[in-house]
């Protein structure tokens, strides 16, 4: 994000570049970030109006959140938008904003207004289905990816001083509890952005190779820089990636492959594991994989035919509770890049 922003380095609202992606939460965390930094007056004065606003609906006995860092939430809004939800739903209940040029594209006549639409099928589940659906103890809940990422995550997560013992000694237990702050569960990679989209886990730690098959990454926090590997395709020595005829290629990532291929058209056989098995039994021409050390090729004699994108360990966020535990996650985050920076 600093590379992002270097650019503007001159400009008068570089101050607020540097704070903006943290600029959320409740009024005191918006002006405790405020604090930090200088900002031109008219800038200055448009937050003072929101922190306001913010204060004036507190007294109603309604929680309220700020949000500086979110877009509009559809391109009609032309001014403060917002949304509400209940305890332990993850689903917003309503949402809406101040939209002063939509009315007049339907009539002409220009008309500032603001509106809002309620979230029927979430309402109707809560209201049926009681207040939550999930078991919120409180605790930071992350979702760890099983294996490879979870050795790699443990010392990291040492680092910043969580006792990780329960997790070394966790037999076959699938949740496990790190302290009073923070619960583990384990799940295969693909399963923990789901966890994280249903909102019943916080954090998710998983390979970028998972985010970029489900094209998902959109709250992605920190690139851990452990567990890094690389996508390939390879094959068999003789191997033509040009080749006119259909290609059969075996993967365990078909829409990197179909991406990778672009127009040409292969045929994609889906693989579950030992992927390099393919090629080698006459399953498929060629595979796209990952690679680490190159060993599982090597004893295979298959060859890279390129090199795809890098892939390394990532923290995901589940956006309502980075908006509810924002500090505790902001922490984490902290000294997570500290003890990787080290
Ligand atoms: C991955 C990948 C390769 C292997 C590469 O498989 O699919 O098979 O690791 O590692 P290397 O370059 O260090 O030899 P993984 O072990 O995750 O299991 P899988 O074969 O069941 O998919």
């Amino acid at each position: 994000y600093n590379e992002l922003i270097s650019d503007f380095k001159n400009s008068a609202l570089y101050p607020f570049l540097t704070v903006w992606p943290r600029l959320f939460g409740t009024v005191q965390d918006i002006k405790d970030e405020l604090n930090q930094i200088i900002l031109p007056a008219a800038a200055q004065r448009i937050l003072d109006n929101l922190v306001d606003m913010a204060n004036q609906v507190a007294q109603t006995g309604q929680q309220v959140r700020i949000d500086v860092s979110t877009e509009p939430l559809q391109s009609y809004y032309t001014g403060l938008t917002f949304r509400g939800y209940v305890d332990g739903v993850s689903q917003y209940i309503v949402s809406g904003g101040r939209y002063d040029g939509l009315l007049s594209s339907f009539d002409g006549t220009p008309m500032p207004a603001v509106g809002m639409a309620f979230n029927i099928d979430v309402l109707t589940d809560v209201t049926l289905n009681g207040e939550s659906n999930n078991q919120d103890n409180g605790k930071l809940r992350i979702a760890l990816t099983k294996g490879r990422v979870e050795k790699d995550f443990i010392p990291l997560l040492e680092s910043c001083g969580v006792d990780c013992e329960p997790l070394r000694n966790k037999a076959r237990k699938l949740i496990i509890p790190l302290g009073d702050a923070i619960e583990v569960i384990l799940a295969k990679g693909p399963d923990v952005t789901t966890y994280l989209k249903n909102g019943v886990v916080d954090l998710g730690i998983v390979g970028s190779d998972v985010l970029d098959e489900q094209d998902d990454t959109s709250y992605e926090m920190l690139d851990l820089q452990t567990g890094k590997c690389q996508f390939i395709l390879a094959s068999l020595a003789g191997y033509d990636p040009k080749e006119g005829r259909r290609q059969r290629i075996g993967t365990k990532y078909p829409t990197i492959t179909k991406q990778y291929f672009g127009a040409q058209d292969v045929e994609i056989i889906k693989i579950e594991g030992s992927v390099e098995l393919a090629p080698l039994v006459g399953l498929a021409d060629a595979i796209v994989d990952i690679t680490e050390t190159g060993t599982t090729l090597r004893e295979n004699n298959l060859e890279i035919f390129d090199w795809l994108q890098k892939i390394s360990t990532r923290l995901v966020a589940n956006p309502l509770a980075l908006k509810q535990k924002r500090n505790t996650i902001f922490k984490l985050i902290d000294q997570l890049s500290e003890a990787i920076n080290k």
